[in-house]
């Protein structure tokens, strides 16, 4: 019988899909990816929102000052919306710090941004991003009212994405926080230009920890979660071994009192935790062993960037997540699973 391995060493990871927001937040979250993460895919749903190469590079600025001596390469992305200038995907390209271009639809989450009414409209930058190997990452859901919210990733790959990649075959496009098994089918499906990112808590929850003796306004992010046949297709797809499955962890910090609240907002913080979040979630599909691709490698090999050489080590060592983590003067963010034990730690 194989003894549960004590620790584990693995390559260094990155995050694939990150928030990092501005400002007091900004100097709060960031020394959480970076003591694990060694470049991260930030995105640029601020306010407003980062849809030039001039704007990212201003923000990348400001994330390299808060990192300070701390090494980590911020991989920066550019808003896509309606007026979008194509002009830009070339100049992302030659920038070298932009590297991809996110898609949100318009009226997700984010009160008061722009985003992409109609997904034609955009196919001229689709061309230039096609033509310019810049990879598309998608929030894959429509906005349809009509449609069941949990029902919503599914119809947006049928309306939109299998079109999408249809007609840009030469496209890279990454599926973000992949949630259903329709996305995981889809993914498969797809040709090697077509990847996803996955998020712990897509693997680790399903949806009636949205209810758990109560509203639990911590676990509700976006994709909301599902019920648990796509959580267990989410968890099968991550720790299979698949390439086109990577880390991303959407790690969203909110400020408590914007979370605890009548109309609480989507995201879940998990910056402090991802990695031993993710740990969990392998060790329960028994695949330890393809973490490190997961974490490490696929990612990376997809975005044409080099493996990170150093390592990162983690132990079986329990260990329970902060209740809050300070902001600025007096604010807060709950940390996903705030209060609870888990088993894997990040040494140092
Ligand atoms: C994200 C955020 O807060 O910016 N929230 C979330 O629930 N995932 C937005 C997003 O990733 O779509
Ligand atoms: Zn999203
Ligand atoms: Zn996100």
């Amino acid at each position: 019988m194989n003894p549960m391995p004590e620790t584990l060493t693995i390559k260094r990871p990155d995050d694939w899909h990150l928030h990092l927001r501005d400002g007091d937040v900004l100097l709060a979250v960031l020394p959480y990816t970076t003591r694990c993460f060694a470049r991260a895919v930030v995105m640029p749903n601020l306010h407003p929102a980062i849809t030039t190469v001039a704007a990212a590079q201003s923000y990348r600025e400001r994330i390299c000052a808060a990192a300070g001596t701390r090494r980590f390469t911020p991989l920066m992305t550019l808003y896509l919306n309606d007026q979008f200038d194509v002009a830009q995907v070339k100049l992302a390209k030659a920038s070298r710090i932009v590297h991809a271009v996110k898609l949100y639809p318009k009226g997700i989450a984010t009160a008061g941004q722009p985003g992409v009414s109609a997904i034609e409209r955009c196919y001229p930058v689709f061309d230039a991003m096609q033509e310019h190997d810049l990879p598309l990452l998608v929030h894959a859901e429509v906005t349809d009212v009509s449609v069941d919210i949990f029902d919503r990733e599914g119809a947006f790959i049928d309306r939109s994405l299998e079109p999408l990649v249809r007609n840009f075959p030469g496209l890279r496009v990454v599926v973000e926080h992949i949630s259903t098994l329709e996305a995981v089918r889809f993914v498969e499906a797809a040709s090697s230009k077509v990847a996803a990112t996955v998020t712990p808590q897509h693997m680790l929850l399903n949806r009636n920890s949205l209810f758990e003796g109560g509203l639990r306004p911590h676990h509700y992010c976006i994709p909301v979660l599902k019920r648990e046949e796509h959580r267990l297709a989410v968890l099968a797809a991550a720790t299979s071994g698949n390439p086109k499955f990577f880390l991303g962890t959407d790690s969203a910090p909110h400020l408590k009192r914007l979370k605890e609240t009548a109309c609480g907002c989507a995201g879940a913080f998990t910056a402090n935790s991802a990695i031993a979040l993710y740990a969990q979630a392998f060790e329960q599909a028994n695949a330890l062993h393809q973490l490190e691709g997961f974490a490490s490698f696929h990612g990376p090999d997809f975005y044409g960037l080099p493996r990170n050489e150093d390592s990162i080590t983690l132990a079986r060592k329990p260990w329970t997540v902060p209740v809050e983590i300070p902001v600025g003067q007096g604010e807060s963010i709950v940390p996903f699973r705030a209060g609870h034990e888990l088993a894997w730690q990040l040494m140092e």
